[in-house]
């Protein structure tokens, strides 16, 4: 099939290209031809191919000299102007390669290798008004990136898009794992994933993680979304996915004026599942940092007042249950503070929360204002002084113009009294003037938000964000996002909670893009109520063994790591020991093992220091694994801390034995691990002193 359509391509092209100067062809094969519209990885395996046919412009990537996209079409459709779609000429073409390294400041990995060959295809509409833009594509051994630029203003004065036209036009009908964006409820990232054939997609949101029947894995997702509306994937035809932006409330997608650039169309490529993380195509194609001093912002545990509010403990509103009162606060710090961890959030702390917030349009939050009971620069110089921070918190109910009329000073707030960092939340569907969640009115927004909390030295979390496309570079005060179910949805969430295949998929689609605050680290696992008796099977609860809780945090990256539990039930439990040693910043990052929705094993070594950590995690299916250890430094001693599902675990019915040990190790060790049915292992090699 594969090789049919391509043939089939073929002559249609030169046909064309005959006729067109500089002479454009899209078979790979045919080198010669096509020499100024072809550009391949430094590594030769990933080439793109740039051209017209019948006036319309198209692009193919192949790896291994096999096509992954066949010829897809790019292009715009505007309001009140034609589209750019068709009567489209290549006026030239410049080349450019880069190959530096750069550092982050923190991450999954510290050194980063931006290598690739760059192509970029000057297009100029044949008839008026003549509208010109170029296209440029980054083509690099990990992907490809690719993305529009208009500079010159002549039909870009001041334009509204409708659509970007940027197909991805799969050559083989290869499995998806996805999450719908439908039409009704059209950025709710909170979803379960599925898994089908391409040719069964409807509407789907990114990264979209795709696997061929050939091996290759494939993930679709953007970079830099700056000023500009997300992007979805619509089906249009067998395997053909449609660019569909999100909207502001006239049905607009995008609006602005030359000139600007489109955010990158990344394609991420790798032969197994095991090499698309940790993923760097996306950093590699955002802007250096723009925060010269970093030495405010750093990774950290967490702690907070927040999951006795989904379990219903406490309440975010005034009254009897209060969660965010000064000496429940007080609690909460002096547990952060005696277990390493670095901050404490808390929730329901200003005033707003007693009506009815959630998407009823009536939430009207003050930014400024606590509840009495609860003493803002007392509690925040309380935890300075313990070498601790506040982390506050900003629940928008997606109300932005309340929040944009409060921010500088709800800013400035914490600035002076010495929070460091704070955690935004845009629940509901839609904002207050009917903009779609992830449209460019929300992009501009939370880049406000980001810049905001930038200049007044605030670490940022953002819940119910706009996806994660790689801003962290630019910003490295972006720290986490959510946007896919977390932990939450275990304590009230439907379908009794995340599935037990959850995180492993969860690794592989939603992480590629960039930090989760997930939030793990539920030790109650079967929430026992104030009267002592647990949540019945079908309620919602956590469907994992509390070691996988623990390979959590190694598994799901993120530089804010929260132990989500109640204080109260860490107490007396050694298992707490992995949470308190465990690291949130990283060297290095080697995905040792792995299945899309089966199970992965992933080590890490830690920021500056010779301990690596090791999560491995399993569906509901019971597992084992021997793994290699080569990746420790070879000559040195160390000790494994093993934290494994204990005789008899089970999500389903017994998740909370866990067996601890230790043994010795080398890089010439094996390690011999066995995972319950929603199990995990959770293990620290740490030099042997
Ligand atoms: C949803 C967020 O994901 C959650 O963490 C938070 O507690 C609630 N909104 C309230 O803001
Ligand atoms: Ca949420």
């Amino acid at each position: 099939m594969r090789r049919s359509s391509g043939a089939r391509f073929l002559p249609m092209v030169l046909g064309m290209s005959i006729a067109l100067a500089p002479t454009l062809a899209f078979h790979p094969a045919d080198a010669s031809a096509q020499e100024q519209a072809r550009v391949a990885s430094p590594d030769g395996r990933n080439v793109v191919t740039v051209g017209t046919r019948d006036g319309g412009l198209y692009y193919t990537v192949d790896r291994d000299g096999k096509h992954i996209l066949l010829p897809s079409r790019l292009g715009f459709a505007f309001r009140g102007a034609d589209s750019l779609r068709s009567g489209l000429r290549v006026t030239g073409t410049a080349r450019a390669s880069a190959d530096t390294t750069w550092t982050q400041p923190w991450g999954e990995v510290a050194r980063v290798r931006d290598h690739h060959n760059e192509l970029r295809v000057r297009v100029a509409e044949t008839g008026a008004p003549g509208r010109r833009f170029a296209v440029v594509f980054r083509v690099f051994d990990d992907g490809v990136g690719f993305r529009y630029e208009v500079s010159d203003s002549a039909g870009f004065a001041d334009y509204e898009m409708m659509d970007e036209l940027t197909e991805f036009a799969l050559a083989d009908n290869a499995r998806a794992w996805w999450i719908p964006s439908r039409c009704c409820d059209p950025d709710r990232q909170e979803r379960l994933y599925s898994e089908s054939p391409v040719s069964r997609l409807d509407t789907v949101q990114t990264p979209l993680t795709l696997q061929t029947s050939s091996g290759v894995q494939v993930v679709i997702h953007e970079a830099n979304l700056t000023d500009y509306a997300g992007m979805y994937l619509a089906r249009t035809g067998d395997r053909t996915l449609r660019t569909t932006l999100a909207r502001w409330a006239d049905g607009v997608a995008v609006r602005g004026r030359a000139p600007f650039v489109t955010p990158w169309r990344t394609i991420q490529l790798a032969d197994r599942p095991e090499d698309l993380a940790p993923s760097v195509l996306g950093l590699n194609l955002n802007p250096p940092s723009v925060i010269p001093n970093t030495s405010w912002i750093h990774p950290m545990k967490y702690n907070g007042i927040w999951w006795g509010m989904h379990i219903n403990t406490m309440t975010w509103g005034s009254g009897p249950k209060h969660g965010a009162t000064t000496a429940n606060t007080r609690r909460y710090l002096d547990f952060a503070a005696a277990n390493g961890l670095g901050g404490t959030l808390v929730e329901g702390w200003n005033l707003g929360w007693d009506v009815e917030w959630f998407n009823s349009g009536k939430a009207s939050f003050s930014f400024t204002q606590p509840y009495p009971d609860f003493d803002l620069p007392g509690l925040a110089s309380y935890a300075r002084g313990k070498g601790i921070t506040l982390i506050g918190h900003h629940e928008t109910a997606s109300m932005i113009g309340s929040y944009e009329r409060q921010l500088d000073s709800a800013m400035a707030l914490y600035r002076r009294v010495g929070v460091g960092a704070v955690k935004t939340g845009y629940v509901g569907d839609l904002t207050e003037q009917g903009h779609a969640h992830q449209g460019q009115f929300m992009v501009r927004h939370q880049r406000r938000v980001l810049e905001t909390a930038a200049r007044y030295g605030l670490m940022l979390d953002v819940h119910e964000p706009v996806k994660d496309t790689g801003e962290r570079r630019t910003y490295p005060n972006m720290m986490a996002r959510e946007g896919a179910r977390g932990m939450e949805y275990n304590a009230w969430g439907g379908e009794g909670g995340n599935p037990p295949e959850h995180e492993t998929i969860l690794f592989f689609t939603r992480m590629l893009a960039g930090p989760m605050d997930f939030t793990p680290g539920i030790f109650d696992l079967l929430i026992k109520r104030p009267t002592g008796t647990p949540r019945g099977p079908e309620e919602a609860r956590p469907r994992t063994t509390l070691a996988k809780q623990l390979a959590l945090y190694v598994v799901l990256y993120s530089p804010f790591q929260m132990a989500a539990d109640l204080p109260e039930n860490y107490e007396r439990q050694p298992a707490f020991q992995f949470i308190r040693d465990v690291a949130v910043d990283w060297d290095t990052t080697r995905v040792l093992q792995g299945r899309i929705g089966d199970y992965v094993i992933v080590a890490r070594r830690q920021r500056g220091a010779p301990d690596w950590f090791v999560g491995a995690i399993t569906d509901e299916e019971a597992r084992t694994f021997d793994v290699s250890l080569a990746f420790l430094t070879p000559g040195r001693r160390y000790v494994a801390e093993i934290y494994a599902d204990g005789p008899g675990a089970s999500w389903r019915d017994n998740p909370l034995p866990v067996t601890i040990s230790r043994r010795p190790v080398t890089s010439a060790s094996r390690l011999h691990l066995v995972l319950a049915p929603g199990g995990g292992q959770a293990i620290r090699i740490r030099p042997a002193s």
